[in-house]
């Protein structure tokens, strides 16, 4: 098998490529700063909605009242999902991957929208509001049926994360925490040239329709180097079970060379900015429910492994506890990540189909030298 060592001109995991222009997400991992649209993403946690956030990522700016206000009517007008698709979601097995589930639903879905195949810039606009806009239903919708319920129809009276916390439990959520997932969305939305969004543009750029590229993108946000790192922390936190047992597992397995989910960043080496406002969050989240206990582990194990390894925490790791503080099943944790990542793809999709070269790269062959076919009987 290829290793790939030391192959000139390899770089392993295309680090440091830069393989598009993009007018939408600034990304500095020297000074941990994040910004879309050269709002810092501290601000927009602070001022911004979510909403306000899918409007700049898609059009550069933020909205006026109006904009905001058309936007987020358009979003609500859009949440539910076709019969088909809930009657669907009824005959996945119970106990499915909640992001194999969504994977599936999402490349269905493209079946019942006529414009689907259409790459205009125009109705991709329309299909990236429909999406952004049904996302939370399917995810909402799919898990009340795994758990043996009826699918709970989206309110168009709450804003997009109250919403979604509506779908899941049927009440109406308190102000704090549809603010929490709120922030929680903006956070997630967009993050430049990470796995699933290249994925996506790979996609795209064969001129391959949205559905199809979007597609791509659950599939790759799924593994948990990336997105699916979202529900892993939790295991991991639910394996170690106590703060007394974070010290002893957390040596012994980095000892061992464990790979603990939530830490490292290919691009920020001095700490992801999204991690410190998580941070507060959960702290905060965990204060008003009063359960600290993994909020407590979580910061036992991030002072274990930064002493160690010198590792920051990434997005992925306090918000582990900031959606269980939500009383969000940990199993939803990625479909979350991938509700509010939408917007990020849909804004870099745009970007691809509206300046397009398909993405071909080498590779460098390391296989046997050229060969005679071998003589059948010999
Ligand atoms: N736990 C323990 N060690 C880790 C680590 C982690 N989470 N992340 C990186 N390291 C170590 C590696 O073992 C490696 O050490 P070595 O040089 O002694 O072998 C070194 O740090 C560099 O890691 P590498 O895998 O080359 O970095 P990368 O840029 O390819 O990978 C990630 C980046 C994010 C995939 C990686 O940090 C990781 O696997 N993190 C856990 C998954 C995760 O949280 N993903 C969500 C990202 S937002």
């Amino acid at each position: 098998m290829a290793s790939g060592g030391d192959v000139p001109g390899l770089i392993r995991g295309l680090e440091g490529i830069i393989a598009a222009p993009t007018a939408i997400c600034e990304l500095d991992g020297i000074n941990g700063r994040l910004l879309y649209g050269g709002y810092d993403i501290a601000d927009l946690a602070e001022h911004a909605t979510f909403e306000d956030v899918v409007y700049l990522l898609w059009n550069g700016e933020l909205p006026t009242a109006d904009q905001r206000a058309a936007l987020s009517g358009s979003l609500a007008d859009q949440r539910a999902i076709p019969d088909q698709l809930v009657q669907s979601l009824r005959l996945y097995p119970r106990g499915a991957n909640s992001m194999a589930a969504l994977r599936a639903a999402i490349a269905q879905l493209g079946l019942y929208d006529a414009e689907s195949e259409s790459i205009d810039t125009v109705a991709l606009r329309r299909i990236g509001m429909r999406l952004t806009a049904q996302l939370p239903t399917i995810v909402a919708a799919n898990q009340r049926i795994q758990e043996g319920r009826d699918p709970i129809s989206p309110r168009r009276d709450l804003g997009h994360a109250a919403n979604f916390l509506y779908m899941l439990s049927g009440r109406e959520p308190s102000e704090g925490d549809a603010r929490a997932l709120d922030v929680s969305l903006i956070l997630y939305a967009e993050h430049e040239m990470n796995a699933s969004s290249f994925a996506a543009r790979v996609a795209a750029s064969t001129l391959s329709d949205i559905y199809s590229a979007v597609t791509a993108g659950v599939a790759t946000i799924k593994g948990p180097l990336h997105g699916g790192a979202g529900e892993a922390v939790m295991r991991t936190l639910e394996e170690i079970g106590t703060v007394e047992n974070v010290e002893p597992f957390a040596t012994a397995a980095l000892a061992a060379k464990r790979r603990f989910m939530g830490f490292g960043h290919r691009v920020y080496k001095n700490g992801d900015p999204r991690a410190v406002i998580l941070r507060a969050m959960a702290d905060e989240a965990t204060q008003r429910t009063g359960d600290r206990k993994w909020f407590d582990m979580s910061v036992a194990l991030h002072g274990v492994v930064y002493r160690e390894k010198k590792l920051h925490p990434n997005v992925d790791f306090y918000s582990a506890s900031l959606f269980a503080a939500l009383g969000i099943p940990a199993e939803l944790n990625v479909p979350i990540i991938t509700i509010a990542r939408i917007a990020g793809w849909t804004a870099q999709l745009f970007e691809q189909y509206a300046d397009n070269r398909i993405f071909r790269p080498r590779a460098a062959y390391v296989g046997p030298a050229p060969r005679a076919f071998p003589r059948r009987g010999q």
